[in-house]
């Protein structure tokens, strides 16, 4: 069916960047501003006002939320009498809103500086407050003139809120795709509104200060304010606006409750409209993702805990929507499938070991929801039970293809991390890997364990001592490494038994010394599964270079590590995700004469001499 539509693009100019707060004077004199009568809080008001000098006649501080008339009066008040030519406000929803009622009243122009992510400084939207009733007007007259975002005035704005008046925001977005008046320029600026909000929300989270993150959601929000502009708002936002009304819940908290629960409703009635959202976020149920990530970000994600009793929802239409909401039940339309998980986990009631129940229920409910969440087909699943079977064919005493796996995916670094990370004053730990072999040959202090394969000579000197400083003598350490090609001996057709691997004995100051050949980077193996999870996701198979270590002393915790060649390749992609700073050293090029009566050749020798700590 063609889609008729009318699109009337905003007039307002819009300036963004990092520190663009510095041209708010020449953006005031553009509009032939020469009087300004600045609306801000002192926080980021001084920052403006130095920025505008001695432009600004006359400030006022008092906005107030829902822009109540009398303010405005108030604020009217100082701007007739500082005969002021042009608003600026610094600040949320309610500086701005302040900023429109005068506009409205004066025609005055205005320049806003928006702290948060409410989207208003774009809308032709004002809604003001009288005797405890609120009416809201669409009018060209109210729109900004001029919008400066400016990153660097969000970067405080505290994580709970910047939460929820995202999410306030993304609704915005999500309305505007199946409202009446969508058009294909406002489908696109929602979707990307959308995928951006998504995107840096969690790293904003992660970290509150990451100012690229900020940057790419006060786009986002900028973009869902102009959604809003251009189509009007449909249930989510009735609703929103009547549950705020009726029982004064907060604004953005109720959008963030609210909106998984209205997007899983309208997903009969606008299916396309979801799959816009879906395909956004590349998942298959936008609904119940949008739920997942506020859950993620700690976000509130019923009504419940906004304090609301269940009772006052009675003949709120549709009722539904409303008491998912209140409940924070998940709209992933699946309610056989979690009693199908509730009964599954009942079947470990018995189990006797705490931990053994713990783990496998816990293991049973992540992988129900990896189903659920990714909608999993049948395919899918019967590939991930054939990969894991030739994962265990492949695999023999040698060929540790499940070891492998799990360092790829980076679970044994964390499992290492976990178990062994314990203390600073030990060297830390690094992961096992699948070529170390039981019992390797003994040999003494200042052998070759290069068995004569090529490599630049390197000599190994290292001491163990405790973390008091105290050598620990008759320690048991293991050497193992792969040759200079990146093989490891029992990957070696040509060779016989055990080489480039040894057990040594620290001697009576914890010392021991060995030559061997210096490491180089090396691809794990790639001709089995695992190669083929790495192919298949684009990713490389190396190893950054790097000698194992596995030392071993009665009383004290056994440490499992590996040493890496400083200015070695893929030290920052490991394949493995091994390579921690304080196991990056130097394998200098070493002067004179080489020890233990080695002869090299012109090309010299290199070596390494390293201290381990190992605690108890
Ligand atoms: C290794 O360094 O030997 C290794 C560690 C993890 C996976 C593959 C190889
Ligand atoms: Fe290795």
């Amino acid at each position: 069916m063609t889609r008729g539509f009318v699109h009337s693009p905003s007039p307002t100019r819009v300036v963004f960047g990092a520190g663009t707060v510095a041209q708010a004077a020449e953006e005031v004199r553009r509009l032939g501003g020469s009087r300004v009568l600045l609306l801000a809080r002192p926080r980021h008001g001084e920052k403006v006002a130095a920025a505008l000098g001695d432009l600004v006649v006359a400030r006022f501080d008092g906005a107030r939320m829902h822009t109540p008339v009398e303010v405005t009066a108030q604020a009217l008040d100082v701007l007739t009498s500082a005969a002021a030519d042009c608003v600026v406000a610094v600040g949320g929803g309610s500086a701005t809103g302040l900023a429109k009622a005068l506009a409205a009243r004066t025609g005055v122009p205005q320049v806003i500086l928006p702290t948060t992510y409410s989207g208003s400084e774009v809308t032709p939207i004002l809604g003001e407050t009288e005797n405890g009733q609120k009416t809201t007007r669409r009018s060209p007259d109210v729109l900004p003139e001029t919008v400066i975002y400016d990153v660097d005035l969000t970067l405080d704005l505290p994580v709970p809120t910047t939460v929820t008046s995202s999410i306030n925001a993304m609704a915005h977005a999500v309305e505007a795709l199946y409202a009446p008046e969508a058009n294909p320029v406002v489908d696109a600026i929602a979707v990307q509104a959308i995928r951006g909000i998504t995107h840096s929300l969690p790293l904003i989270v992660a970290d509150p200060s990451d100012v690229d993150a900020r940057a790419e959601l006060l786009e986002s929000a900028w973009l869902a304010g102009s959604c809003l502009a251009s189509v009007s708002m449909g249930l989510h936002h009735k609703l929103c606006h009547q549950l705020g009304g009726q029982f004064d819940l907060p604004h953005a908290e109720t959008h963030t409750v609210m909106l998984p629960q209205v997007m899983a409703y309208k997903e009969k009635e606008s299916p396309e409209a979801l799959a816009k959202v879906a395909e956004a976020l590349d998942v298959p149920d936008a609904a119940a993702a949008v739920f997942d990530l506020v859950t993620e970000l700690g976000g509130p994600t019923s009504l419940r805990e906004l304090g609301l009793p269940e009772s006052s929802l009675d003949g709120i239409e549709p009722a539904s929507v409303l008491h998912a909401a209140w409940a924070g039940t998940r709209p992933d339309g699946a309610p056989t499938l979690s009693a199908l998980t509730a009964q599954v986990l009942a079947s470990f009631d018995n189990t006797p070991d705490p931990r053994l129940k713990q783990l496998i229920t816990d293991l049973v409910q992540h992988l129900h929801h990896f189903a659920v969440h990714n909608d999993l087909t049948e395919d899918e699943w019967l590939f991930a039970i054939d990969f894991l079977t030739r994962t265990g064919q492949i695999s023999d005493d040698k060929r540790k293809e499940f070891v492998l796996l799990s360092d790829t995916l980076g679970v044994s670094s964390i499992v290492d991390a976990l178990t062994n990370s314990r203390s600073p004053l030990t060297t830390p730990s690094a992961v096992l890997g699948p070529f170390y072999v039981e019992g390797p040959p003994a040999m003494e202090h200042g052998a070759d364990i290069s068995g004569g394969l090529d490599g630049e000579p390197l000599w190994v000197s290292t001491e163990i001592i405790d973390t008091e400083g105290k050598p620990v003598p008759g320690a048991v350490v293991d050497v193992w490494q792969a040759n200079k090609d990146g093989f490891y001996d029992v990957q070696l057709a040509e060779v016989d038994g055990p080489v480039l691997r040894a057990r040594f004995v620290a001697d009576d100051e914890g010392r021991l010394t060995f030559w061997t050949t210096l490491p180089h980077e090396y691809p794990v193996p790639e001709d089995g599964p695992v190669g083929q999870m790495l192919g298949g996701t684009a990713r490389h198979p190396y190893r950054a270079p790097h000698v194992h270590f596995m030392i071993m002393a009665p009383h004290y915790h056994t440490l499992v590590t590996q040493l890496f060649v400083k200015g070695g390749a893929y030290m920052d992609s490991d394949t493995v995700f091994g390579v921690k700073n304080g196991l990056i050293v130097d394998f200098p090029k070493a002067e004179g004469e080489p020890p233990a009566g080695r002869e090299v050749t012109a090309d010299g020798w290199h070596r390494l001499d390293y201290t381990f700590r190992i605690g108890r």
